[in-house]
């Protein structure tokens, strides 16, 4: 979107944080995530929620020996409690003073407490690409997802949006326990068999700034993210959709038959772990089949990763995780969510362009990328080359022309040219470069056209040539099949993880860039001479874009294979996930300006999620939670903060694994001070099961992966029956210090009649995320 507004909210944003700041420095108290030991709670208590209370009580400010004061204190500690939470924690949150939270960490059964920490979603700056249509075996197995629901922790929703529209959709499943909350501008009749649920959460934020007003209080979507998401991964058919006639066509979400649960815990005036965790609490409650957490918090352990905790309840309790990667990349080791338990999601390109067509005087076309939003057209207009375009004075002497420029090699060049030209006053800017990753730039008030290399000379042969250069030009086209496709965002962010160096991540690719989705009426999408435009779709990027992707695909797949584990859902996704692009070569990596290297699996996970070929993967990497637990047993964390994870007071360590039965591999060579000629062996072992038909024979193969020896072992794995399992071994020897920082390969076992390709991403690196290993 423009820059301008990115700009302009960016520093009401900063003024916001400063009075926020001020406003926390008088109040001293602060909201905190406590865990308790339920197995300490006294029998006289009847549930925990009274024994919390009473333990809040106990340790108030207010509370002392007189006892003509513990009424008050019982009081205080009901308005201290913010959430008991059920099912994610043992525990609750509240909001403390220091002395409190120090009174507190001497109570029976107190084990740890985090602070609560703010959350952002992951917005940067389609259905029939993955090859969804209604002939497609995903869509008709799963029959669009029909009665599956979909549940996101976002922004709200925008009730009144098309794309929530209820026609064709199956009745509510009894088994629905949610609830449509009325509001501020929102009340249970704006829900139906589309949007199933809407319920808020703001105890969090209110407490931390008690003063705060809410401007919306209740899930209608006042910012749009929530919409956007929500109607991609469910939003239904929507024929006539397009954004200022860019993206023409019928929108639908990648599962329009799945219902959708909107937990509202992002806020206009912030966003914070207490809310956050309460609205997947109330998700688990009611009985959500897939959630979809666009957002993520940076640099936490798993043990304070709020995310973390109350996505493995989720997910014990059989309920299918996407989350996005985060938008920090390309850098190596920027990645959020790097949760064992959940679906990590990297950000992709559609094969979609928005276009405009420059017409030279001597008749020449020129196709360049563009989404400007303003006149479509204008014809026979002056143009002139200007070289770098740097010079402020002397753009600002040219006038109603179109202006070319030259010499952008980088996003710094591009957005210097594209921000001096765009202040000048001219007609039109066009820039000629060899940076692909331009998609930050088009999107402008401002007419600019982007073109390559060869074009640029063409224009300009053209301009020098002749004695009145003029050009005509033609916005608002969208170009398909464009190749390569899909290449990976430079912004979508990369592994290895270092909350959980063990599991590769992220997991899969899906779309992320220009994604068109339902957007609130109301919310101005962009400006136009400061004008505020409004749509009822907008075009969006980011992982948070590609995240609701991956949720519906989950969907569809929950739908067609209901026995299926939310550990073999995602097998399924990872081993079935598409490598190459649409020109038969290996995903590029669009990072760094680049164009020719191909993403890694720690840029892009095992590829591009392909439903289609997820929906009969022949085997799967199956994990359950007492997998989970040996593997953060092999960690060093303390048995307490395990305890944490997995709520139970007697988490059994006698059976760790660093080994987790996981679809991909990744292999550390990073031994800094060891001899150049020392090689070591990462060893590997894991488990499929058999989905496919009963008795088949899979052969692997290993694609070579340079300086390093790879081997599996047995070569052959002979099914005999559905759902048997079988296992294997891979080694990798190497250096024990890797020259690459990353080197990749994938291990592949096929079946007989090649049907099915089961196929494994290898990462090797040399990499240090910190080990955190027992020793
Ligand atoms: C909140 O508002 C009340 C009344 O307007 C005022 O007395 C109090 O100081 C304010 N608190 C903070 C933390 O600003
Ligand atoms: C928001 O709505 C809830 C539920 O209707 C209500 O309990 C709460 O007091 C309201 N909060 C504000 C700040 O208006
Ligand atoms: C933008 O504003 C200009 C001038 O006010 C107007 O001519 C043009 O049609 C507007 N474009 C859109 C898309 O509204
Ligand atoms: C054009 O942009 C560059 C980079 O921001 C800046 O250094 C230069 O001063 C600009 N030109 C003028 C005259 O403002
Ligand atoms: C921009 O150019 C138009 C005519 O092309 C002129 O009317 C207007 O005053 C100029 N604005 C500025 C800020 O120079
Ligand atoms: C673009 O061209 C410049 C100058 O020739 C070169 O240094 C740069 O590596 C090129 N970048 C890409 C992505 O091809
Ligand atoms: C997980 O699977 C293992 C076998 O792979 C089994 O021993 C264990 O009981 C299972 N745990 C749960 C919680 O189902
Ligand atoms: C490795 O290098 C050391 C010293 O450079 C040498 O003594 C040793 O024999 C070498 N080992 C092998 C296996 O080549
Ligand atoms: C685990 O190891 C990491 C890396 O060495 C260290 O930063 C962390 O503090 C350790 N944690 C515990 C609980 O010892």
């Amino acid at each position: 979107m423009a820059s301008h507004r990115n700009v302009l909210l960016y520093k009401l944003w900063i003024c916001f944080i400063t009075i926020l700041y001020f406003t926390e420095t008088l109040s001293q108290t602060d909201n905190y995530i406590v865990h308790m030991d339920l197995s300490v709670m006294p029998k006289s208590f009847s549930g925990q929620h009274h024994w919390y209370l009473a333990t809040l009580a106990s340790v108030s400010d207010v509370a002392d020996s007189s006892t003509a004061r513990a009424s008050e204190a019982t009081l205080t500690a009901s308005s201290k409690l913010l959430y008991s939470y059920t099912h994610v924690v043992n525990g609750f949150s509240a909001s403390l003073t220091p002395s409190e939270l120090e009174a507190l960490k001497r109570s029976p059964g107190y084990i740890s407490s985090i602070k609560d920490l703010p959350v952002k979603h992951d917005t940067t700056h389609s259905p029939k690409y993955l090859g969804l249509t209604p002939q497609s075996p995903a869509w008709k197995a799963s029959n669009y997802g029909d009665g599956i629901i979909i549940g996101l922790v976002d922004t709200g929703a925008w009730p009144e949006s098309e794309s929530y529209n209820d026609h064709g959709m199956p009745e509510i499943p009894k088994t629905w326990k949610g609830e449509c909350e009325s509001g501020t501008q929102f009340n249970s009749l704006m829900c139906n068999k589309k949007l199933i649920g809407a319920r808020f959460f703001n105890k969090g934020l209110i407490a931390k700034y008690p003063n705060i007003t809410i401007s919306m209080n209740s899930t209608r979507d006042t910012e749009g993210h929530g919409t956007h998401t929500s109607t991609t991964a469910a939003g239904n058919f929507v024929e006539g959709a397009s954004y200022f006639g860019y993206a023409k066509g019928t929108a639908s979400g990648v599962a329009p038959r799945a219902h959708v649960a909107m937990y509202k815990a992002l806020w206009d005036e912030g966003s914070y772990t207490t809310d956050l965790i309460a609205a997947i609490d109330q998700a688990i409650s009611d009985g959500v089949d897939v959630l979809s957490m666009s957002l993520g918090l940076d640099g936490l352990p798993l043990n304070e990763d709020p995310i973390a905790l109350a996505t493995f309840a989720a997910v014990e309790k059989n309920i299918f995780v996407s989350t996005s990667a985060g938008n920090e990349g390309p850098f190596h080791e920027t990645l959020h969510n790097g949760i064992p338990w959940v679906l990590t999601v990297a950000a992709g390109t559609l094969d979609r362009g928005f276009d405009a067509v420059l017409t030279l005087g001597n008749g020449i076309p020129i196709t360049g990328s563009s989404f400007y939003l303003g006149s479509s057209s204008f014809s026979d207009v002056p143009i002139v080359f200007m070289d770098d375009c740097h010079t402020m004075s002397e753009l600002i002497k040219i006038g109603p022309k179109i202006v070319v420029c030259e010499g952008a090699f980088d996003s710094n060049d591009l957005s210097d040219q594209v921000e001096n030209v765009s202040r000048a006053n001219v007609t039109a800017g066009v820039f000629i470069t060899n940076f692909t990753d331009t998609e930050e730039f088009i999107g402008n008030g401002f007419p600019v056209v982007i073109v390559s290399l060869k074009d640029g000379k063409t224009i300009i042969d053209y301009i020098k040539s002749s004695n009145s250069p003029q050009a005509s030009a033609e916005f608002r086209k969208t170009d398909l099949g464009i190749e390569p496709a899909p290449r990976l965002t430079s912004y979508s962010s990369r592994g290895p993880s270092a909350s959980c160096p063990l599991v590769m991540k992220p997991d899969i690719m899906a779309p992320g860039s220009l994604i068109l989705a339902a957007w609130p009426q109301n919310i101005a999408v962009d400006s136009n001479n400061s004008q505020p435009m409004f749509s009822n779709f907008n075009i969006l990027s980011g992982t948070s874009m590609a995240c609701p992707h991956a949720a519906g695909v989950a969907a569809l797949l929950r739908k067609a294979h209901p026995d299926w584990s939310p550990a073999a859902i995602r097998s399924a996704m990872i081993t079935t996930a598409d490598t190459m692009d649409n020109t038969m070569e290996p995903i590029k990596d669009i990072g760094f300006g680049n164009r020719i290297n191909p993403a890694t699996p720690l840029d892009m996970g095992a590829g591009q999620v392909n439903p289609n070929k997820a929906l009969d993967p022949g085997l799967i990497y199956d994990v359950n939670s007492t997998d989970y637990v040996r593997l953060l047993c092999a960690t060093n964390f303390t048995e307490k903060q395990i305890q944490v994870i997995t709520r139970s007071s007697s988490t059994d360590c006698s059976n760790p694994s660093s080994d987790l039965n996981y679809p991909s591999f990744i292999a550390y060579f990073n031994e800094k001070n060891s001899p150049s000629n020392l090689t070591i062996v990462r060893e590997f072992h894991r488990t499929v099961t058999n989905v496919g038909e009963g008795t088949c024979t899979y052969t692997v193969s290993v694609t070579p992966m340079s300086g390093l020896k790879v081997n599996v072992m047995p070569d052959k794995l002979e099914f005999k029956t559905k759902y048997e399992k079988l296992s294997y071994k891979l080694t990798i020897e190497g250096p024990a210090l890797l020259d690459e920082t990353v080197t990749f390969g994938y291990l592949n076992w096929a079946d007989a009649g090649g049907k099915h390709v089961v196929k494994s991403p290898i990462a090797a690196t040399s990499l240090s995320p910190e080990l955190s290993l027992k020793n």
